[in-house]
C-alpha cells in the first residue's frame, strides 16, 4: 500500500516506569532508518543546538525532588538568546528568527525510545519527528531545517509512539518560539514584558512523585491531573508592572480542555493563535484552550493599584458527559457511568495564574489595530473542488479511530494522499454508527463518541472555513464564544456534535505526515493516521 519500505522491528517493551509495562499495548516501532544520524555537510547552520532527552530530577515542592523526564539543551552556534532555560521540569525555550537554518542534534538518554516532533513547524517529513524515526537510548537523531514558520508559538514534545503521553507527562515538552520582521515592526511588549506561560495538569504523591497511572479509564477519558502547573514549576504568582504584556499561553496538558478568563470579568484580547498573530485583536468573554493549542494574549494592568490582582482562571463549561448527567436524558442507571468518566464537564473554576500588581510605571505600549495581513483562504482556492477530505472521528472495539482505522506507521488509504503544492479542504466530524438509543456498553460508546477530541494536523497551518452544530443541548452554548477562527490553526476542538471544515496548504514537502487527536492517551491507542503528500 505504501512505497515506503522501512524494515521493522519489535522494541523491546521496556520502560522507566514499572506500571506502565503491564498496561502497554505491545509497542511496534518501525526501526529507525537512520538517515538523520549524522549531519549533511552541505547544510551550514546559522544555529545549532545539542538536545538531550534525560531523566533527571527538579525540586519543584519543598523536600524530595521530583523525578522527570527532560529535555536540556546546550547552545553549539547562533545567538545567546536562543535557549532560554525555564526553572522547572519544561526543556529551554527555543527562539528562532524566520529564515535561520536551524540544525538539533537529538539525543536519546531515556531507557526507552523516543523521538521529538516541532509542533507547528513546517518542516520536510525526515525532520518531523513521525514516530517511525524513534530512536533507542544511545542513538542520535540529527534535524536540520529552514525555519519558514512566521513569528509565533510552538513548541516540541515526544512523539513516541504508544509512549508520547507518558514522556510528554513526565516532562519531554518545550516551547518553540518564531520572530520575524512583520511582528518586529509592530513593537509589541518584549524580553520581560513577553511572558510564557504553559499550562499542564499534573498529580503527584506524598513523596512529590508524578501520578500517572493508563487504566481504562483514563485512557478513554484522558489523564486529568489534580494540580496545575506552570511552565514546570507549581508556583502561579507572577509580579507585574502597570503596563502592557504578551501572554504566550500554551496547553501542554495531556487531556484537559480550559476555558480561560479573567477573574473581574475583563474580556480577553487574542492576538495570536497557533500558527502566529492575529489579522488584527480579538476580545472575547473567554477563550477555550484545548491540548496543543496555543493562543497570544494581550494584557494591559495599567490603572491597576499596586497589591492588586488579576487572576486568569479556567471557567466551568458542560462538556457532553456532564451535561447528559444533569439533563437526566441517559436515565438512573448512568449514574455510576458518569462518576466513572468523570472530569469533563468542569464546574469548578480552577485558578491558573495570579498576576500581582508590583510596581507602577508611566509608559506602556499601545494596542495596535491592525496586527499582520492575512490572506483569507476560500472555497475558490480549493486545488480539487469537488474533493473533501475525510477526518471521520469514531470508535470501534473501544478504540477511538480516525476514518475506521487506527495507526499504522506507514500506512495510508487513498482519501489520506493528498497532491503536493494543494489545498484541499477537509471536513472533521464524528462519524454517525447508527448505534442507537441502547443502553450498557453501546449507550458508553455512544457517550465516548461525544467527546471533545482536539484534531492536530502535521505540517503547514491551516485556516477555518465553517462549523456546524447538531446538537441542540446548552453543553456548546457554554464554549462556543471561546473558538478563534480567524487566524492559522494546526490543532482544533472538535466538540460533541461538531462538524469542521477546514482548508489546508500542503506545499513544498513529501512524505508522511500524521494527524491525530492531541489527547495524548487517544493519540497513543492509535487515534492517529497519516497523510501522505506526493
Ligand atoms: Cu503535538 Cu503530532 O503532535
Ligand atoms: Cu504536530
Ligand atoms: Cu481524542
Amino acid at each position: 500500500m505504501t512505497n515506503i519500505n522501512y524494515p521493522r522491528r519489535r522494541f523491546l517493551e521496556y520502560t522507566a516506569f514499572g506500571t506502565l509495562l503491564a498496561l502497554l499495548p505491545k509497542a511496534l516501532l518501525a526501526e529507525n532508518p537512520v538517515p538523520n544520524s549524522k549531519s549533511s555537510s552541505t547544510f551550514n547552520p546559522d544555529v545549532e543546538i545539542d538536545l538531550v532527552a534525560q531523566a533527571a530530577e527538579v525540586g519543584i515542592y519543598r523536600g524530595a525532588k521530583t523525578q522527570v523526564l527532560q529535555y536540556q539543551g546546550k547552545l553549539i552556534k547562533g545567538p545567546q538568546s536562543t535557549l532560554k532555560t525555564l526553572r522547572g521540569y519544561l526543556g529551554p525555550v527555543m527562539s528562532f528568527q524566520q529564515g535561520q537554518k536551524v540544525r538539533i542534534n537529538f539525543y536519546n538518554q531515556l531507557a526507552e525510545p523516543c523521538i521529538t516532533h516541532w509542533h507547528g513547524m513546517h518542516v520536510p517529513q525526515a525532520m518531523d519527528g513521525h514516530p517511525m524515526y524513534a530512536i533507542a537510548r544511545g542513538e542520535r537523531y540529527v534535524y536540520e531545517f529552514e525555519v519558514k514558520n512566521p513569528a509565533g508559538t510552538n513548541w516540541y514534545h515526544s512523539h513516541t509512539h504508544e509512549l508520547t503521553g507518558s514522556q510528554v507527562y513526565h516532562g519531554l515538552a518545550g516551547l518553540l518560539i518564531i520572530s520575524d520582521e512583520a511582528e518586529r515592526k509592530l513593537e509589541l511588549p518584549s524580553n520581560e514584558y513577553d511572558l510564557p506561560i504553559v499550562i499542564q495538569d499534573r498529580s503527584f504523591d506524598r513523596e512529590n512523585q508524578f501520578r500517572f497511572s493508563l487504566n481504562r479509564h483514563n485512557q478513554m477519558r484522558g489523564f486529568l491531573g489534580d494540580t496545575i502547573m506552570i511552565n514546570g514549576q507549581s508556583d502561579h504568582v507572577i509580579p507585574v508592572k502597570t503596563r502592557a504584556y504578551r501572554l504566550r499561553i500554551l496547553n501542554g496538558s495531556n487531556a484537559r480542555v480550559y476555558k480561560l478568563g479573567w477573574d473581574d470579568g475583563t474580556s480577553v484580547t487574542a492576538i495570536g493563535t497557533d500558527g502566529g498573530l492575529l489579522a488584527k485583536p480579538q476580545n472575547m468573554p473567554y477563550v477555550m484552550l484545548a491540548p496543543a493549542e496555543r493562543v497570544e494574549l494581550w494584557v494591559d494592568f495599567s490603572g491597576r493599584k499596586t497589591g492588586s490582582e488579576l487572576v486568569l482562571q479556567s471557567l466551568p463549561y458542560l462538556g457532553s458527559h456532564m451535561a447528559m448527567g444533569r439533563g437526566g436524558m441517559m436515565g438512573g442507571g448512568m449514574g455510576g457511568m458518569m462518576g466513572m468518566m468523570g472530569g469533563f464537564g468542569q464546574d469548578e473554576v480552577i485558578d491558573i495564574v495570579k498576576f500581582q500588581i508590583a510596581e507602577q510605571v508611566s509608559d506602556s505600549p499601545k494596542l495596535p489595530a491592525e496586527l499582520i495581513p492575512i490572506r483569507r483562504l476560500t472555497e475558490r482556492d480549493i486545488s480539487q473542488p469537488d474533493r473533501t477530505v475525510p477526518i471521520a472521528v469514531g470508535m470501534r472495539h473501544m478504540n477511538f479511530q480516525l476514518n475506521g482505522r487506527t495507526f499504522e506507521m506507514q500506512d495510508y488509504m487513498e482519501s489520506e494522499k493528498i497532491p503536493l503544492n494543494s489545498i484541499q479542504r477537509i471536513k472533521i466530524f464524528h462519524e454517525s454508527h447508527g448505534m442507537g438509543g441502547g443502553g450498557g456498553m453501546m449507550g458508553m460508546m455512544g457517550m465516548m463518541m461525544s467527546m471533545p477530541h482536539p484534531i492536530h494536523l502535521h505540517g503547514q497551518q491551516f485556516q477555518v472555513l465553517s462549523r456546524r452544530q447538531n446538537n441542540s443541548d446548552s453543553s456548546y452554548d457554554s464554549v462556543k464564544k471561546g473558538f478563534i477562527d480567524s487566524g492559522w490553526k494546526d490543532t482544533i476542538l472538535l466538540m460533541p456534535g461538531e462538524e469542521i471544515q477546514i482548508l489546508k496548504p500542503f506545499n513544498d514537502y513529501t512524505g508522511l505526515f500524521p494527524y491525530h487527536c492531541h489527547i495524548l492517551e487517544h493519540e497513543d491507542m492509535s487515534m492517529m493516521r497519516n497523510f501522505y503528500v506526493a
